[in-house]
C-alpha cells in the first residue's frame, strides 16, 4: 500500500475551507442553519468548516457508508441517523467526497422527505468523472480526477484518515 505525496497540502486545505466558509456565512445570514456531517469521512472537514462559519448554526451527524475498501457497494447503509429535526430548517449536508453520487443522493432524498426549508450540499472533493447519479452540489472545495485519495478524513479500509493533508493512494507499487 502506497500513500503518495500530498495532492492538497495543509495550507491549501485551510485556504479552501476558509473560502467555502465565507460563502456559506454570506448565504446563511439570518437563516436557521443546521449542518449535518456525514461520518466517518467528513469528520475532519466538518470541524474545520463549522469553526470558520460566522453565522449561528446547529451541528449534527449521520453515520452512513457504501464503500468496502476502494470499491463502492452501490448500496447505502445508515448506521446512525441525525438527531435534530430537519423539518422547516435550512440544512447543509457536509461530505468529504462525491464519487458516484449514490451516498449523497440517497441521504438528500431521505432528508427531503422530512421537508426542510432548504437543503444544500457541501463536499470538500468532487470526482465528477465517476458520477453515475446526478446530485446537485452547491459548494465544492476541489475537483479531482478519477484517482483514489486518502487523508483529511478520507480512508482506505479505515486507515489514513488522520493524515492532515490529502494524498493519492495505490494498493501496490
Ligand atoms: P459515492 O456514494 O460513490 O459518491 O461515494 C462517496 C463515499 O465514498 C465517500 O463518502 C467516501 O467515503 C468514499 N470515497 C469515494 N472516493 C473515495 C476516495 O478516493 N478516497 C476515500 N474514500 C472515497
Ligand atoms: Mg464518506
Amino acid at each position: 500500500m502506497v500513500v503518495g505525496k500530498p495532492i492538497f497540502t495543509v495550507e491549501q486545505i485551510q485556504h479552501k475551507v476558509r473560502e467555502l466558509a465565507d460563502r456559506i456565512s454570506r448565504d446563511y445570514e439570518g437563516k436557521d442553519l443546521l449542518v449535518i456531517g456525514i461520518l466517518r469521512g467528513a469528520f475532519m472537514f466538518m470541524t474545520d468548516l463549522v469553526r470558520a462559519i460566522r453565522v449561528p448554526l446547529t451541528v449534527d451527524f449521520v453515520v452512513a457508508a457504501s464503500y468496502v475498501q476502494t470499491e463502492t457497494s452501490g448500496e447505502v447503509k445508515v448506521y446512525c441517523d441525525a438527531r435534530e429535526s430537519v423539518t422547516g430548517r435550512d440544512v447543509l449536508l457536509v461530505e468529504d467526497i462525491a464519487d458516484t453520487g449514490v451516498t449523497l443522493n440517497y441521504l438528500r432524498e431521505r432528508i427531503l422527505l422530512k421537508r426542510p426549508r432548504s437543503l444544500k450540499i457541501c463536499t470538500f472533493l468532487n470526482k465528477q468523472e465517476r458520477r453515475t447519479v446526478d446530485v446537485p452540489l452547491d459548494y465544492v472545495g476541489f475537483e479531482i480526477p478519477n484517482q483514489y485519495v486518502v487523508g483529511y478524513g478520507l480512508d482506505y479500509d479505515n486507515k489514513f484518515r488522520n493524515l492532515p493533508y490529502i494524498a493519492a493512494f495505490r494498493k501496490s507499487v
